[in-house]
């Protein structure tokens, strides 16, 4: 029987409950279950959850085949009501060929000469959150970077039109997520759309909220663009974006582009950004090499898009909280007719899931890999990393296309702060709640002390 499995399988996969088969292990801790899961069980390993055939894979190689067979031999998993709702028909929902129009439209957004013009805001926004710090001041760093990366993700949106709307905006986007999320820990993701719920009816409210105020900056903005006011916001750009037969994006379009950009972007780099101040604070020799990096390099200045390329060591700062938090800890794909992988056929029907949380935790691919390490990603480091070992914004495909704009946000906010403070989070260590995205478990307060203290 083994013969036939793909390297790596062992012993065929847990037992599971009748009618419930493994969702009380998965929904008791899902990390947990993952990482059990391939150390029991190898890297290829059938669990069930409910009447849901499932398989995780667990070898670089094989997540790496997953993700380039996505929109070809295997689907994008359904994402439930919530999704729906909020980002209405945009590219992460889509599938196939209107999947490939809308990503072709909103690509060219996000691109790195995009990425430039976008990085003045964000670190005008760092530079004014600096600002009102004060050295000894306690503050909740999960709390502060989740502000920034809010008026970062508006004002790179939406430009000077968002003046005066960050505010509505960003407590009806706040409400949204939330409620993203509980639906999603809830498993209620998994009732049908008539069936209301409290946390349904607030999610309706907000995204009504929403819907009204962006409406209202398109509408601007709709203006604007008819003056032939030139602007650099990422609304601006879908705006112009036209695809291969010159048509636009509609008015709903650009709404739902615009919320999966916002969502899409702002609670993942906030968490990332967390959780590198978490392990930056626990380890002194690597604070002094970024406190060494930002001195030599920037001199006391602010730092520019051009900067990105020269700040190396804030780079693996990001890189490596990204290895041991990835914001998105699994990606799933359902098996179509001629599904296969690894070399053998998967029942149609089958949902693969991969976990870059248990991947970029196995010692195989990182050693000590509970160790925060930047140097790891040194270019001459001894170990080399595999690929697909990594792969915190996905890949294939449907890979994530904002990571551009992630990566140089993260590591530019921490250049702003880190120049200016240490944020010294004492003993006390969050840990990890697997939300829709890979939160702290409680807040992280920090005090603000001068760097290389
Ligand atoms: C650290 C920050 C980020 C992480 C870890 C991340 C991670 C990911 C991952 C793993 C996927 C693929 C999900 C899957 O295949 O199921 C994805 C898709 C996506 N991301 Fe990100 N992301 C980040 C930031 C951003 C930003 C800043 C933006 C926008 C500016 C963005 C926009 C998108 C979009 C539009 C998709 C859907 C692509 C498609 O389906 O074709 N992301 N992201």
């Amino acid at each position: 029987m083994t013969a036939t499995l793909p390297p790596g399988t062992r012993n065929g996969g847990p037992r599971g409950w009748p009618l419930l088969g493994n969702l009380p292990a998965f929904a008791r801790d899902p990390l947990a279950f993952f990482t059990s899961l391939r150390d029991d069980y190898g890297d290829w390993v059938p669990w069930t959850l409910g009447p849901q055939r499932n398989v995780l894979v667990s070898r670089p190689e094989l997540a790496g085949e997953l993700l380039g067979a996505v929109e070809s031999t295997f689907r994008p998993t359904e994402l439930g009501w919530a999704v729906h709702q909020l980002l209405g028909d945009g590219v992460v929902v889509a599938t196939g060929d209107d999947w490939r129009r809308k990503r072709a439209l909103v690509q060219p957004a996000v691109r790195p000469r995009q990425v430039r013009a976008y990085a003045a805001t964000m670190v005008e926004c760092a530079d004014a959150l600096a600002g009102g710090w004060r050295e000894g001041a306690r503050i909740d760093v999960h709390r502060e970077m989740g502000g920034l990366t809010q008026r970062i993700a508006v004002r790179t949106l939406f430009g000077s039109d968002a003046a005066g709307r960050e505010g509505p905006i960003g407590a009806a986007m706040a409400t949204a997520q939330r409620e993203l999320g509980a639906e999603f820990r809830g498993l209620t993701m998994f009732l049908p759309p008539w069936v209301r719920t409290p946390g349904r009816s607030r999610m309706r409210k907000a995204v009504a909220v929403l819907d009204r105020e962006i409406a209202h900056v398109i509408r601007e903005h709709e203006a604007a663009s008819a003056r032939g006011v030139d602007r650099d916001d990422l609304l601006s750009r879908l705006l112009a974006a036209r695809d291969e037969h010159g048509a636009p994006l509609t008015r709903k379009g650009l709404r739902d582009e615009s919320i999966t950009l916002y969502v899409g972007g702002h609670e993942t780099t906030s968490t990332t950004l967390t959780w590198a101040w978490q392990l930056l604070s626990g380890a002194p020799a690597a604070r002094a090499r970024l406190t060494e990096e930002l001195d030599r390099v920037l001199g006391g200045r602010l730092p520019s898009y051009e900067d990105y390329a020269r700040l190396p060591w804030t780079r693996q700062v990001v890189q490596e909280a990204l290895r041991m938090y990835p914001p998105i800890w699994l990606i799933t794909a359902v098996a179509g007719p001629e599904a296969r992988l690894g070399g053998r056929a998967v029942p149609a029907g089958t949902r693969v899931w991969t976990s870059p949380w248990s991947m970029h935790r196995d010692p195989r691919w990182f050693p000590e890999p509970e160790s925060f390490r930047p140097e790891r990603w040194d270019a001459d480091a001894p170990h080399p990393v595999p690929e697909h070992a990594w792969f915190p914004f996905g890949g294939g495909p449907r890979a994530c296309l904002g990571a551009r704009f992630a990566l140089v946000e993260a590591a530019l906010i921490l250049a702003v702060l880190g120049q200016r403070f240490h944020l010294d989070s004492g003993s006390g260590r969050a840990g990890v709640f697997p939300g829709l995205t890979l939160q702290p478990d409680r807040p992280v307060p920090a005090t603000l002390r001068r760097p290389g203290r």
